[in-house]
C-alpha cells in the first residue's frame, strides 16, 4: 500500500472519538493522554504503511510480553527509564537543585520490605562464592554534613548476574538489604561481587533486541534508594569498572559519576581484619542528598513493587 492515506484532520477527528473528548464522563488526563498516543500511533502506522501483519505481530509481542510480565524490563532496554531520568534532572536543574548524587534508573528487580538494620550488615548468605565485596561511606547533605538516620536501600544481583526473588534458586530478600546509617552518616556492608544482568534467553525483551541488532546485558551493577527525613528521594545505581558493557549498558542506566574505583584488597594484615582468608573488594562510595523543596518535582515514583514472601 502508498503510505499517507488518511488526512491528518481524519486522524484527528478519529482519536478524539477514540479517547472520550466529546463526552462529559472519564478522566481529563487520562483522556488527553490516550488522545495523543492515538495520533501518534495512526500517523506513524500511515506515514510508515505499517501492514496489517506488521500491526498484529506487534499486538501478539505485546500480549505475550504481558504475559510474562516483562514490560519492566522492555522500558529501560528502548531507553525509555533513562529518557525519564533525563526529564526529571532538567526539571531539577531549572528548579535550582543542584549538588546531589546522579540518578539512574531504578530497573525492575526491586523488592519491597528488606529487612532493615543499623549502621552496617551482610548482604549474601554465605552461599556464592564470588569475590568478597566490601562497600562503605556517609550519606551527606550538598554541604557535606553528614546525615543520621539515612536509609540505604541497596539490592544487586549474585555473581550469576542473577536476582534473588526472581531467581527462585536465591533464598528471600539475599544480597537485598536496608541499611540505616550510623550518628556519622555511615553505613557498610559486606557481600559478594554481582555480576552483569542480561536478559533471560527466550524472553520478549531479548526478542525485541535481538531483532534491533542489539544485546540485552547489562554491566555489573548495585542500585540504591536512599532516603532521609527532609531529603530528596535518590534513586542510583553504582557501575563496576573494568566490565565488559561498562559502557555498552542495554539499559542505558551508566553514568560516568556514577563509576567508583575498586580497590583490590592483598595486604595479609587487612585480610585478617576483615576476618578473611582472602584478598577481597573495597568500594568506597558517598552519597549526597538534595533538601525537600516544595514545588519541586517529585523524586518519589509510585511503582508497583512485589515483596518477598
Ligand atoms: C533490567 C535489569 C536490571 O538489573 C536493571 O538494573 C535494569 C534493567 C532489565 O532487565 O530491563
Ligand atoms: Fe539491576
Amino acid at each position: 500500500m502508498p503510505a499517507n492515506l488518511i488526512k491528518r484532520d481524519g486522524i484527528t477527528a478519529l482519536a478524539a472519538g477514540a479517547a472520550g473528548l466529546d463526552q462529559p464522563e472519564g478522566n481529563p488526563r487520562l483522556k488527553q493522554v490516550v488522545n495523543r498516543l492515538l495520533i501518534d500511533l495512526m500517523v506513524a502506522i500511515d506515514e510508515l504503511d505499517i501492514s496489517m501483519d506488521e500491526f498484529w505481530t506487534g499486538v501478539a509481542y505485546l500480549t505475550q510480553a504481558g504475559k510474562q510480565d516483562e514490560f519492566g524490563l522492555i522500558v529501560p532496554g528502548v531507553v525509555l527509564e533513562h529518557f525519564l531520568d533525563l526529564r526529571l534532572d532538567e526539571a531539577e536543574r531549572r528548579a535550582g537543585l543542584a549538588g546531589g548524587t546522579a540518578r539512574t534508573i531504578e530497573g525492575p528487580l526491586y523488592i519491597a520490605g528488606a529487612p532493615l538494620l543499623k549502621g552496617e550488615t551482610r548482604l549474601d548468605d554465605g552461599t556464592d562464592n564470588g569475590e568478597v565485596l566490601f562497600m562503605e561511606g556517609q550519606v551527606r547533605d550538598v554541604a557535606g554534613n553528614p546525615i543520621a538516620g539515612a536509609v540505604v536501600d541497596v539490592w544487586h544481583a549474585n555473581s550469576m548476574g542473577n536476582y534473588s526473588h526472581f531467581d527462585p534458586t536465591q533464598a528471600a530478600y539475599n544480597l537485598r538489604r536496608r541499611i540505616e546509617t550510623d550518628e556519622e552518616g555511615r553505613y557498610r556492608f559486606r557481600s559478594i561481587m554481582p555480576s552483569g544482568y542480561a536478559c533471560p534467553p527466550g524472553s520478549q525483551s531479548e526478542k525485541l533486541l535481538q531483532a534491533m541488532g542489539r544485546h540485552g546485558n547489562r554491566p555489573a551493577h548495585v542500585h540504591f534508594f536512599v532516603t532521609a527525613p527532609g531529603y530528596r528521594k535518590l534513586t542510583t545505581q553504582i557501575n563496576i569498572p573494568g566490565d565488559k558493557y561498562l559502557h555498552d549498558d542495554f539499559a542505558f542506566g551508566t553514568r560516568d559519576e556514577l563509576i567508583p574505583h575498586v580497590e583490590r584488597v592483598t595486604d595479609a594484615r587487612e585480610i585478617q581484619k576483615a576476618g578473611l582468608n582472602k584478598p577481597f573488594a573495597r568500594i568506597r562510595f558517598d552519597f549526597a542528598l538534595t533538601k525537600q523543596v516544595a514545588g519541586a518535582p517529585t523524586t518519589v515514583v509510585a511503582r508497583e513493587h512485589a515483596e518477598a514472601a
